[in-house]
């Protein structure tokens, strides 16, 4: 029997990279999926190659009133919703001094805020459907420092998890946070950055980056009856990295 059959998903930033790869492994084991992000064009051309159990829906996830859009459509096209991957961010590489008010803020509400919002407005949902798995993608950054702003954003996400966590545990919720070390995405894969990272991996222990794909078999687990235990937990997936 496939891990996620009957489970009803929203996955966040999902027309590339990451989101993309959980996307797919989902619909691969038996989910129905709706995909989310800002760039439509890729979004919809992606999950038209999903087929049929996918569903893209244009979101800017630090807006509530989209939120609420999403979670509904969900209900409608595929039934209430199972579970919930907080995955959209952005990374911002700047030194401290530098950085405006502007641009920390931006950071703040992509990747801290939008967890939040999409927590609150997917768990009346999951309520309907018997409970629910949350999993909200942070970083190595939300376990040691890096750059400010980023690092903020995704030790908020940790933070936040185990406290959603607790609150939603009554109505069947699962919250958990994931924790993916250096992983080859458009975010970081720019050309002029790959002698860097390809550099920076052979400090790894593993010796490699990893693909997105292997942070979405860890993804499918929490999202399925599998983890069932597990909840307000980090799940780290950095081939050693911070075991260092
Ligand atoms: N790539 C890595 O090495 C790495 C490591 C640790 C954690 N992460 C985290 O994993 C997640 C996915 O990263 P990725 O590497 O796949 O990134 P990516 O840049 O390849 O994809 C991110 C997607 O999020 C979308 N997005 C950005 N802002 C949005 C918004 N306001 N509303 C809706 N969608 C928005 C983008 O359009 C894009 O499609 C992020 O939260 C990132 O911080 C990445």
């Amino acid at each position: 029997m496939s891990r996620l059959s009957g489970k009803v998903a929203i996955i966040t930033g999902a027309a590339q990279g990451m989101g993309a790869a959980h996307a797919k492994a989902f619909i691969e084991q038996g989910a129905k999926v709706v995909l989310t992000d800002l760039n439509e064009e890729k979004g919809k051309a992606f999950a038209a190659e999903l087929g049929e159990n996918a569903l893209f829906i244009k979101q800017n996830v630090v807006s509530e009133e989209e939120w609420a859009t999403v979670v509904a459509k969900a209900e409608e096209a595929f039934g209430p919703v199972n579970v919930l991957v907080n995955n959209a961010g952005i990374s911002l590489n700047k030194f401290m001094l530098e950085l405006s008010l502007d641009e920390y803020m931006k950071i703040v509400n992509i990747n801290q805020v939008s967890v939040f919002l999409g927590m609150k407005a997917v768990a009346g949902s999951m309520a309907k459907a018997g409970g629910g798995s949350i999993v909200n993608i942070s970083s190595i950054n939300g376990l040691v420092g890096g750059a400010v702003g980023y690092t903020d954003t995704k030790f908020a996400v940790r933070g936040m998890t185990k406290a959603a966590a607790l609150n939603l545990a009554h109505m069947g919720i699962r919250v958990n946070s994931v924790h993916p070390g250096v992983i080859a995405t458009p975010m970081i894969m720019q050309e002029d950055a790959k002698e860097a990272i390809e550099e920076f991996a052979k400090h790894i222990p593993l010796k490699r980056v990893s693909q997105p794909e292997e942070v979405s078999q860890l993804v499918v687990f929490l999202a399925s009856d599998e983890s069932s235990y597990s909840t307000g937990a980090e799940f780290v997936v950095d081939g050693g990295i911070t075991a260092q």
